[in-house]
């Protein structure tokens, strides 16, 4: 499959989409720099499953994310300090977004920055998390209080990472799937319906999903192309995160990323008075066993708090991304007084 290419005003970004390991293996020792100290920045869990197609030196994580926290960052700071890792490290981010997030950051950031590049291995990751150079790590349980924008040399996409994952684990990803599906207003059902239908014995390899995720790579592209500093239309990348981010912090992580920002699609939806909408999201999310309301133990003031901090506020007033009855999605500011939470 063709790759794509992803240039900045700051960088040139290559990402690939490979259907079998051996790909990406080949793929990986053509992009990896000759020469160069490579160091990877592993998932725990993934080195313990897929460890021997990456022979390099290695810093494990745990991909909590209550892990995603500065502590973390200095940790493998001092480990690489311990390795003699100098200013000509590589380091290669392999894992889901928590993972990709740290490595990024602490690459952006060691000895004032060193090269990276990624293999994500969550759908998450593949079609959102690896792409477009935003990095970081949580402070106090805020998401990405600390981070920079700063975009990897490659990233190279397999699906087959994900058959070690079980069905519904694989499908709290897909709320990031489709929310770029109403981004482009194209494929939502299809895929909804591909992840309702799919088997993922074995067939996760398939030819539609890659299709797909390159598609939303090609569309997560084109904006971050256009606007890699978010000043405006990257904000759109957004749909259903104040939302999401608000509820990650106020159910201290028991939803994942992926299913918070379901429930921010819908939220989404119904702040922009589109019941329609938020109905057929929601019906798209129950027919893969996702949630689609805030959980009953957490309380609407402090949902409001916690969305204060967002990082897209200005003063008192919540930029949003909002999705109206003919599915187009729009900036709305509202105050938190305002806001829908159900
Ligand atoms: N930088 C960005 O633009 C951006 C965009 C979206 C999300 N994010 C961040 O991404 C994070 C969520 O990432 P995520 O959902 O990809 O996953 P994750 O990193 O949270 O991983 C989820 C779980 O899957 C495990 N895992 C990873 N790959 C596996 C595999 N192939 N087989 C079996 N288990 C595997 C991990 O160990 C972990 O237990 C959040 O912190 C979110 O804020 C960042």
């Amino acid at each position: 499959m063709e790759p794509l290419v992803l240039k900045t005003d700051s960088a040139v970004s290559q990402l690939f989409f490979t259907p079998s390991f051996d790909e990406m293996g080949e793929k990986l020792r053509d992009l990896l720099p000759q020469n160069r100290r490579i160091v990877a920045i592993a998932d725990r869990k993934v080195d313990a499953l897929y460890g021997h197609f990456f022979p390099y030196e290695k810093i494990s994580v745990f991909a909590d994310e209550g892990e995603k926290t500065m502590e973390t960052v200095l940790c493998i700071t001092r480990r690489l300090m311990e390795l003699g890792a100098g200013r000509d490290t590589f380091l290669l981010g392999i894992g889901g977004g928590i993972t990709t997030d740290i490595c990024g950051f602490v690459a952006s950031i060691y000895k004032r920055g060193v090269g990276f590049g990624f293999v994500p291995t969550t759908l998450l990751s593949m079609v959102d998390a690896a792409i477009g150079g935003k990095n970081g790590v949580n402070v106090d349980g805020y998401k990405n209080m600390l981070g920079t924008i700063n975009q990897p040399r490659f990233v190279i996409a397999c699906p087959c990472f994900l058959s070690s994952f079980s069905k519904s684990d694989i499908c709290k990803s897909v709320p990031e799937l489709l929310k770029t599906c109403l981004i482009s207003g194209k494929h939502f059902d299809e895929v909804a319906g591909l992840f309702r239908r799919m088997d993922f014995s074995g067939s996760v390899e398939s030819e539609e999903l890659l299709g797909y995720i390159r598609e939303a790579v090609e569309v997560k592209c084109e904006v971050v192309a256009a606007d890699e500093r978010e000043s405006g239309r990257r904000r759109i990348l957004n749909l259903g995160h104040t939302f999401a981010h608000a509820l990650e912090r106020c159910t201290e992580n028991r939803l994942s990323h992926g299913e918070a920002v379901g429930i921010g699609l819908v939220l989404a939806a119904k702040n922009g008075g589109a019941e329609r909408v938020a109905g057929r999201i929601a019906a798209a999310l129950g027919q893969l066993d996702l949630p689609t309301q805030i959980p009953e133990y957490v309380g609407i003031s402090e949902l409001n708090r916690a969305v204060l901090q967002d990082k897209k506020n200005s003063g008192s007033h919540l930029n949003l991304v909002v999705i109206d009855e003919a599915g187009t999605l729009s900036f709305r500011q509202k105050s938190v007084v305002e806001l829908l939470w159900k």
